[in-house]
């Protein structure tokens, strides 16, 4: 019933136990998982799970962190994503909190790599951190892009114009925060259709899960938060973002 649309299973978090805990996911209940790669390397790793694992997608791309990059990198990340379980270029974006040296290479980076989305016609999965204004500038000049932005923490004013413009909004554990109340005011405008559920797995643990590893089994306290939100059961909720996932990603047969 649960769809993790975000979460770095190749990550060497999960070096020690990956192969028990994947088939342990699908047991409880997590029916889809997308990982999305960070550079070359993570993208065939995250490529490399989804031929292993029948329930496990994948998204390609390099992360705005990897500065400065190897421009050879995006031959590669064109080439993988010919990959059939590649469903998404991702994650790419701006990220000035970890890297405020590099913010026009960081821009250039993640145009071409919406243009390449674009080009492949996939969605996009956008890391915004500490740069919502230049990632909004950024996807304004392609109206044509579609995807998610991931764990969202923008203002309601920038949710409302992403979703103008057909961006799916992800909410991860930090929605079950004391401090939630930016990310509670974007999730109760966000219509249904557009909301994705995520982990960010092996980060981002929701309460009462702070402080450990996450992993997608924990979308049960992200999808409580959601229901509560929005006046359903938590597993209404999973079951509607289970749908709004496949239908971003191509995936099934969603509507
Ligand atoms: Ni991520």
């Amino acid at each position: 019933m649960f769809f993790d649309t975000h979460a770095h299973y190749d990550d060497r978090h999960f070096d020690s136990d990956r192969d028990e805990l994947l088939p342990a996911l699908y047991a409880a209940g997590v029916e889809l998982i997308v990982d999305p790669g960070c550079d070359t390397p993570s993208s065939r790793a995250a490529l490399a799970l989804a031929d292993k694992y029948p329930f496990v997608y994948a998204a390609v791309g390099v992360h705005p962190e990897e500065m400065p990059h190897d421009p050879c990198d995006l031959a590669v990340i064109r080439a993988l994503a010919q990959h059939p379980k590649c469903v998404a270029i991702g994650e790419v974006g701006l990220d000035y909190y970890w890297d405020k040296e590099h913010k026009e290479a960081q821009q250039a980076l993640f145009r071409a790599q919406i243009e390449l989305a674009m080009d492949l016609d996939k969605p996009v999965i956008v890391h915004d951190r500490d740069a919502h204004g230049d990632c909004l500038a950024v996807v304004r000049d392609y109206p044509g892009a579609r995807g998610v932005f991931h764990c969202f923490s923008g203002s309601a004013e920038m949710a409302e114009e992403l979703l103008k413009l057909g961006w799916y909004l992800g909410f991860d554990g930090p929605i079950t925060y004391k401090n939630a109340r930016r990310a509670l005011e974007v999730l109760e405008l966000c219509p249904l259709e557009r909301i994705l559920m995520e982990t960010d797995s092996p980060y981002l643990s929701p309460v009462p899960m702070r402080g450990r590893r996450n992993d997608s089994r924990n979308l049960v306290y992200v999808a409580e938060k959601i229901g509560e939100v929005k006046g359903m059961s938590a597993e209404e909720a999973a079951k509607l973002c289970l749908e709004n996932g496949k239908r971003l990603f191509g995936i099934g047969d969603a509507p």
